[in-house]
This record gives structure tokens, sequence and C-alpha cells, in this order.
């Protein structure tokens, strides 16, 4: 299998990174950092969520934050949608995309969602028809592709299944999550192929979090399994309120870092996306964790002093 000589790189920073800062981070602050990060050239930037407000307090502000973005031309912001509920609130701010996610794991989607998978795809189901009939694209997510944090085994057989379900129902690219950030190469070479089997491999995207400190291996295994689309998030904000210890999404900084050393390109530029970065983390108030992005801003200080 070659590797893809192009990647398309989908920034999670803005819901799935804010959505787990525990300070309410303002509605404006929301908007300036999507607009940054659209400047970068990023082909997708996933806007916020349309779930429940008790159940992420931070992304109350979904429709504000989606209606005064600045839609820049051939970039998609799709965003998260657990309901018909959440489907009518995105449809009334005019959104293109919408995701819907569910998960390998019975006890995290559970937890997450409050429902079974089954359950999940059934609700889904409603949610992806109406979407498809509107004209919009629909992204599917599978989270704790690799480990549950209740501590369930997660076969790749379910995650397989689960993704079928999802793609079988009209999703446009399904993207496999390792939401706890415990996954490693062999699981992805294992994985991969499975699915491949079953969904083109350009409908299929990976979703790695950087726990442990294997998200960079795990996209350069999933590289060699023709995997072309790759979800990060700006400086690595992020990890899942339900998901206990699930810290730091791969870092959008990393992932270009090795992408564009390796010559495979992006068309991002990762000055910008560090400057949107470094935008939110001031806002933040605390420090990013992304390595790339520590390594750069550290070099750039000492060359300004
Ligand atoms: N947008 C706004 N409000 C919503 C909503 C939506 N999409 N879906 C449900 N609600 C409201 C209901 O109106 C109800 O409000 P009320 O208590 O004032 O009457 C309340 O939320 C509960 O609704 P219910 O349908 O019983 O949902 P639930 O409690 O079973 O929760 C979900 C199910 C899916 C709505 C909720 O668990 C959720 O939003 N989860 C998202 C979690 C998430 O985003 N995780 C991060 C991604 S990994
Ligand atoms: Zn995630």
């Amino acid at each position: 299998m070659q590797r893809p000589k192009r990647v398309t790189v989908a920034e999670m920073g803005p819901r799935d990174g804010l959505q787990n800062e525990h300070e309410l981070v303002p509605t404006e602050t929301k908007i300036a950092f999507i607009d940054m990060l659209s400047e970068s050239g990023l082909p997708i930037v996933e806007a916020t969520s349309f779930v429940s407000p008790k159940a992420i307090p931070q992304l109350a502000d979904g429709a504000e934050v989606y209606a005064a973005i600045r839609k820049r031309p051939g970039v998609r912001y799709p965003v998260l949608v657990p309901n018909m509920r959440g489907y009518e609130r995105a449809r009334a701010v005019d959104v293109r995309e919408i995701a819907v996610f569910t998960a390998a794991s019975e006890r995290f989607t559970e937890r997450n969602i409050r429902m079974s998978i089954a359950e999940s795809i059934e609700t889904f189901r409603e949610v992806v028809r109406h979407a498809k009939a509107d004209g919009l694209r629909v992204r599917g997510y599978v989270s704790t592709a690799f480990g549950s944090p209740f501590g369930d085994e997660v076969p790749p057989k379910n995650v397989v299944d689960v993704a079928v379900a999802l793609a079988d129902l009209g999703c446009d690219e399904i993207s496999i999550g390792d939401t706890i950030g415990v996954g490693v190469p062999s699981q992805v070479e294992e994985l991969v192929p499975m699915l491949a089997r079953r969904i083109p491999l350009e409908r299929l995207a990976m979703h790695f979090h950087d726990t442990r400190g294997t998200a960079l291996a795990n996209v350069y295994a999933a590289l060699g399994c023709g995997i072309s689309i790759f979800d990060s998030s700006s400086g690595g904000l992020g990890g899942c309120p339900y998901a206990p210890g699930a810290t730091g999404n791969l870092g959008t900084e990393d992932l270009l870092y090795l992408l564009h050393a390796m010559g495979i390109e992006t068309g991002v530029d990762l000055d910008r996306v560090r400057a949107a970065s470094r935008f939110i983390a001031r806002e933040l108030g605390h420090a990013l964790t992304s390595k790339a992005y520590t390594a750069m801003e550290a070099r750039d200080a000492i060359s300004a002093s």
C-alpha cells in the first residue's frame, strides 16, 4: 500500500478541544479562534455542537458561533448533532454539514449519549435521512475504537460493525476515534484493513488522541494503510468530558509537522495554525500540549531575543 501524497486535516479544536475546557469561553473568542483556523487553509474546521446544553454547557452558544463565523469558501464546518432536536437547531442557522456520533463501546455510549449503540443508530437514521434530503454532508464518528474508559472490551469487529452501520445510514465520511488515546500501531494495522474491506478508504478518517503519546505513531501506521484524512486539534486542545483522563487530541501542529516533513501535502499553513493556538492559549490562560507547537514557540522566542 502506497502512502497518500496528500492528506486532508480536519480541525477539532473549537469543538472537541473547547468542550473539555472547564472555564466558559466567551462566544467572541470562539468565533475569532475559528476564523483564524479558517485562514490557515484547513479544509475542515468542526465549529461547535448542537447537543444538550446540560450535557455540554461550554457549547450552548453553538447557534451564535456558527452564525457569526466567516465561512471561507471551500472550507467545511461540520457541527455535532445527537438527535432531531439538534438537527433542527443546526438547520436554523443554515449548517451545511453535520456529524453524528456513536461509539464502539456500549458503556461509553450509554454515558455519553444515554443510548445503546443500536438506539443511537436508530436515532441517527432519521437525522441522516433529513440531512441527505436537505442536501447536507454528513460525518459519522465511532468513538472508543481502541478501548473504553470503562474497561469494557472493544474488539475490532465491533468497530467495523458500527462504522458500516453509519456508512449504510448515508454518512459520507466515517471518523474512527481513539477517544481515550490507548491505541497502538499494531491495532491500527489490524483495524484499518478490516474497515477498508467494507468501506472505501477515501471515506475513512482517523481521530487520534495523544493521551499516551502514541498518536503520531498511529498516524504513521494509518498512512501506511492508505488513510488520507486525519482529525487533530490546534495546540492539542481537547479530551472528552465523558472519558476520564482522555486529555489531548493529537495536536494539529504535530500532525502538520510530520506530514510536511515527510513531503505529504496538506494545503495548510502551519504558522497560521500556530497563531490560532497562540491566541486561544492566551485566552484560556494555560499552556497547550502540542509538542511541535511548544518547540516552535520556544525556537521563535529565542531567535527574537
Ligand atoms: N439541543 C438542545 N437541547 C436538547 C437537545 C439538543 N440537541 N437534545 C435534548 N435536549 C434537551 C431536552 O430538550 C431536555 O431538556 P429539558 O430537560 O429542559 O426538558 C433535555 O435536553 C434532556 O433531553 P432528552 O431527550 O431526555 O436527552 P437525554 O437526557 O437522554 O440526553 C442527549 C441525550 C444525546 C441529548 C445528551 O446526552 C447529549 O446531548 N449528549 C452529548 C454529549 C456530547 O456532546 N459529548 C461529547 C462528544 S464525544
Ligand atoms: Zn476526540
